[in-house]
C-alpha cells in the first residue's frame, strides 16, 4: 500500500512517499481502507519535537496520524460489532501512534463508532481528535442551559466544534477569533464575537461561567481566568497548569484543569449521533491528496486554520 513515512523527526523534508505492506489486524482490531485523514497541530509538534519521540514505541517504519474515517475491509477474530462493508471513523490509538497517512489502517475496534450517512468521509475524519477534544471535557464539567461559554481559538478545528456544543448544550457563547472569521463562527451559532486583534476580552467579560482555553500565546490562560466568575471553570486544551496559574484560580474560585482527549468508540459513538441529528457540522476549508502531506503540515503549521483541514486518500 501507499503509505507517507517520517523518515526522521524534524522539518517536512523528512516524509517520504513510500511503498509498505498493508498492516496484519490484531483480533481486536479490523483494516480499514482508508478514505480521509484529518491534520491536528499535534501531527506537526510528533513530527518536529524529539521530546515526544517516546510515543512512536519501536515500529518501524514510523507512519503518523490518528484521524481517519474509511470502510471495513477485514475484521479480527474478537471484532462482533463491525462487519466488512461498514463505514467507520475515529481516532486511533492516541497518544500512542495511529499510523492513519497510509492506504489501509488497523483500527482496534474500541476507539471507532460507524460513520453517520448525512456525512461525506472527509466530514466524517474532520469530526474525530477535534471533536473529542472538546466533547469529552465539556461533558466532565456538564454544560448546561444559560451558562456563559467563551471559546478562544473559536475558528480553529477544536474551537469551532466547541461553538457548535456549547449551543447545544444551551449555553450564551462568546466566541473569540481574528475579525475574518467573524462571519464564519458567527454561522456556527455564536452569540456574541470578539476580535482578538483589536479587543481585548478580559475588560469586555465577567462572569463568565466556562473558558474553553486553546491559545498558545504566553499568558494568555491568566488572563482567561480573570473573566471567569466564583464557582466556574476553565478547561486548558494547548498546555498544563503552572503553578502559577493554579495559584491564579484557587484565589478566584475557579476550578482550572488540562484536559488531554482519550480514545474512545463510545464517545466517538456520541460524536456520531450528533453529526446524525446535524448538532456538529464540520467545516472542511482545505482538502489535500496524501503526496501533499507536506503541504499539509505547513498549513497546520501557521496556526490560522479555519474548521478543519483534511486529506484524501
Ligand atoms: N488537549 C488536547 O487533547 C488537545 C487536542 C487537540 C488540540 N489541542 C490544542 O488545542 C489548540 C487548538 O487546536 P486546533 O486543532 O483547533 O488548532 P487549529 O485548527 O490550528 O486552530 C487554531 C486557531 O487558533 C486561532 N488563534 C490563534 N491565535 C489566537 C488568539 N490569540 N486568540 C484567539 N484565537 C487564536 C486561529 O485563528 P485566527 O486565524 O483567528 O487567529 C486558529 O483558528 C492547539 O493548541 C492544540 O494543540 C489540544
Amino acid at each position: 500500500m501507499r503509505a507517507v513515512i517520517l523518515k526522521k523527526q524534524g522539518g517536512v523534508e523528512n516524509f517520504e512517499m513510500s511503498t509498505v505492506p498493508i498492516p496484519e489486524i490484531k483480533p481486536d482490531e479490523v483494516l480499514i481502507k482508508t478514505r480521509a485523514i484529518s491534520i491536528n497541530p499535534a501531527d506537526a509538534i510528533v513530527r518536529e519535537n524529539e521530546n515526544v519521540s517516546w510515543i512512536f514505541g519501536d515500529k518501524r517504519p514510523l507512519i503518523l496520524g490518528w484521524d481517519v474515517s474509511g470502510e471495513v475491509v477485514a475484521v479480527g477474530s474478537d471484532v462482533q460489532q463491525y462487519k466488512k462493508g461498514d463505514e467507520v471513523f475515529g481516532v486511533i490509538r492516541h497518544p500512542g501512534i495511529g499510523r492513519t497517512y497510509a492506504e489501509y489502517v488497523a483500527a482496534p475496534a474500541a476507539d471507532i463508532a460507524l460513520k453517520p450517512a448525512n456525512v461525506t468521509h472527509q466530514q466524517a475524519a474532520a469530526a474525530t481528535l477535534a471533536a473529542l477534544t472538546v466533547l469529552q471535557p465539556m461533558r466532565k464539567v456538564g454544560v448546561k442551559k444559560g451558562d456563559r461559554v467563551l471559546i478562544t481559538a473559536a475558528g480553529g478545528g477544536v474551537g469551532h466544534f466547541a461553538v457548535q456544543l456549547a449551543k447545544y448544550y444551551g449555553a450564551y457563547v462568546i466566541a473569540l477569533a481574528s475579525g475574518a472569521k467573524k462571519d464564519f463562527v458567527m454561522s456556527l451559532g455564536a452569540d456574541e464575537f470578539i476580535d482578538y486583534q483589536s479587543q481585548s476580552f478580559e475588560k469586555e467579560l465577567h462572569n463568565i461561567d466556562l473558558v474553553v482555553h486553546a491559545v498558545r500565546t504566553e499568558g494568555h490562560l491568566l488572563r482567561s481566568l480573570e473573566v471567569i466568575k466564583k464557582g466556574g471553570t476553565l478547561i486548558s486544551l494547548w498546555s498544563h497548569i503552572t503553578e502559577e496559574e493554579r495559584q491564579a484560580a484557587l484565589g478566584k474560585g475557579v476550578n482550572a484543569f488540562y484536559n488531554s482527549i482519550q480514545c474512545s468508540g463510545d464517545d466517538m459513538k456520541v460524536v456520531a449521533t450528533l453529526l446524525e441529528n446535524g448538532a456538529l457540522r464540520p467545516y472542511v476549508s482545505k482538502e489535500y491528496t496524501l503526496d501533499e502531506i507536506p503541504a499539509a503540515h505547513l498549513e497546520i503549521e501557521k496556526g490560522h486554520t479555519q474548521g478543519k483541514i483534511v486529506v484524501n486518500i
